[in-house]
């Protein structure tokens, strides 16, 4: 039987350590035209030819809308603490001021079920499924829709308060951003240096002006933001600007804001053109403190100055690679996150919120034998272990994901989870991964129980 190992004396060995399994609402849920839901920017995007691979969408995806039950008690299956899910705004507030009590019924019963299973839940309030009619006046290059998301906010956590474990702002700003408002390849599809930065601002906007909200209406809760982070480094010495740069305008420019209430002067030095209008009093509101930070793990970057003093990426050709063609790099989560806590002296607790690999996985007689992603996990696992041995606070991890789903602009193909998922037949299989993750995470309540 397949079974990741903690080290002896890891601190994630103990009950308070949390583990879980993570997903997010568009990705899964399906039923996009089911109880009340209005357009999310992604189905937009979805139907423009040649945006996501071979045209797929999230119009079915998982069904999870319809299979939840089923899907909570496997996620309770594998032992985990906790399940990190997303709500859809859509779902909440189909209209602007109309507030859609099915979509609110939804999420309550996937709560309650999974309290009454004994898991924990963390909730993404964002997690890049902005209505179609916000993007209709601008979307997040609108400061309006700052307001609109604290509005959101307010909706979400008055109903359910406390009863959220955990409530995150924003799923990674930096892909919402830049993927989306910057570079083009997520929707919404707009393209823009000046356009990204000024997404970036508003969703950081968006972030700051939900906190307080969050505090009054779920004082028990916790309450922070996610970001991915992908440590780069200089392929040479000569090039250790570069790799500084890449962190300042990759994460720094997310995370400054926060935790230092400024942005990172080096980016805004070079952006100078493309500098966002920060209005007086922003960055007080955006540096509220926070109780923890999410950080999504994945691979990390190479990078060298070119002859004309750009900054490129160094393809690590020699390195194993998962299938959707990201290195395979564990020491990068232990830098990572060393880097993080010296550069951040009021750093609060991290929980490492995804981590996970891509395979093209196939069921073969009910078996499904990842063991490119069993190897990932393991070393992962280690690699965080190693973060925390040298002082790094870290509360917890979630395993991205917990089954197959839409892969964003990937579609369908590259499949991240655990479990795998038959679309034909929406039949679920816990690979050989998932099975590692269960076996360990009953070794280790054995272990606690017996003291
Ligand atoms: C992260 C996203 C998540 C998933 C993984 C692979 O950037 O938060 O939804 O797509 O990457």
């Amino acid at each position: 039987m397949p079974q990741f190992q903690l080290p002896l004396g890891s601190k994630m060995r103990d009950p308070q350590f949390v583990f879980g399994v993570a997903t997010s609402s568009y990705q899964i849920e399906g039923a996009t035209k089911e109880g009340g839901r209005c357009d999310s920017i992604w189905d937009t995007f979805c139907r423009q030819p040649g945006k996501v691979d071979n045209g797929d969408n999230g119009d079915i995806a998982c069904d999870h809308y319809h299979l939840w039950e089923q899907d909570i008690e496997m996620i309770h299956s594998l032992g985990v603490d906790a399940y990190r899910l997303s709500i859809a705004w859509p779902r909440i507030l189909p209209e602007e001021d109309a507030v859609n009590v099915q979509g609110l019924a939804f999420y309550e019963r996937i709560i309650d079920k999974c309290h009454a299973l004994g898991m924990k839940v963390y909730v993404t309030l964002y997690h890049w499924d902005l209505p179609q009619y916000l993007e209709d006046r601008g979307g997040w290059l609108n400061r309006e829709t700052a307001y609109k998301f604290a509005h959101y906010a307010e909706v979400v956590s008055r109903y359910f308060g406390n009863k959220i474990d955990v409530y995150t702002t924003l799923n990674e700003p930096f892909v919402s951003a830049f993927l989306g408002y910057r570079w083009g390849m997520h929707a919404p599809g707009v393209v823009g240096e000046s356009e990204g930065l000024l997404a970036s601002h508003h969703l950081l906007l968006a972030h700051g002006l939900a906190m307080p909200v969050l505090r009054e209406n779920a004082p028990d809760s916790l309450h922070g933001i996610v970001y991915n982070a992908t440590p780069f480094y200089p392929e040479s010495e000569k090039d250790e600007g570069a790799a500084m740069y890449k962190d300042a305008a990759n994460y720094h420019w997310f995370m400054d804001p926060v935790l230092k209430g400024s942005y990172p002067e080096l980016v805004l030095e070079r952006e100078y053109a493309h500098k966002p209008m920060v209005l007086e009093g922003d960055l007080e509101i955006i540096s509220a403190p926070v109780d923890y930070i999410g950080i999504n793990y994945y691979s990390r970057g190479v990078v060298r100055f070119d002859e004309n003093g750009d900054i490129e990426s160094v393809p690590q050709s020699e390195s194993e690679h998962t299938d959707i063609g990201w290195e395979i790099y564990p020491q990068g989560l232990t830098d990572l996150l060393v880097r993080i806590k010296s550069r951040y002296p009021n750093l609060p607790p991290i929980y490492i919120t995804e981590n996970g690999a891509a395979g093209n996985d196939e069921c073969i007689e009910g078996k499904v034998d990842d063991e490119q992603r069993q190897r990932y996990l393991q070393q992962h696992l280690l690699a965080l272990d190693k973060a925390i041995e040298s002082g790094v606070n870290v509360h917890g991890y979630f395993a991205w994901s917990l089954m197959d789903n839409f892969e964003w602009a990937f579609g369908y193909v590259q499949r991240f989870g655990i479990v795998h998922v038959d679309y034909q037949t929406q039949k679920r299989t816990l690979k050989q991964s998932a099975i590692a993750y269960r076996n360990m995470l009953l070794a280790r309540s054995e272990e606690n129980k017996n003291g």
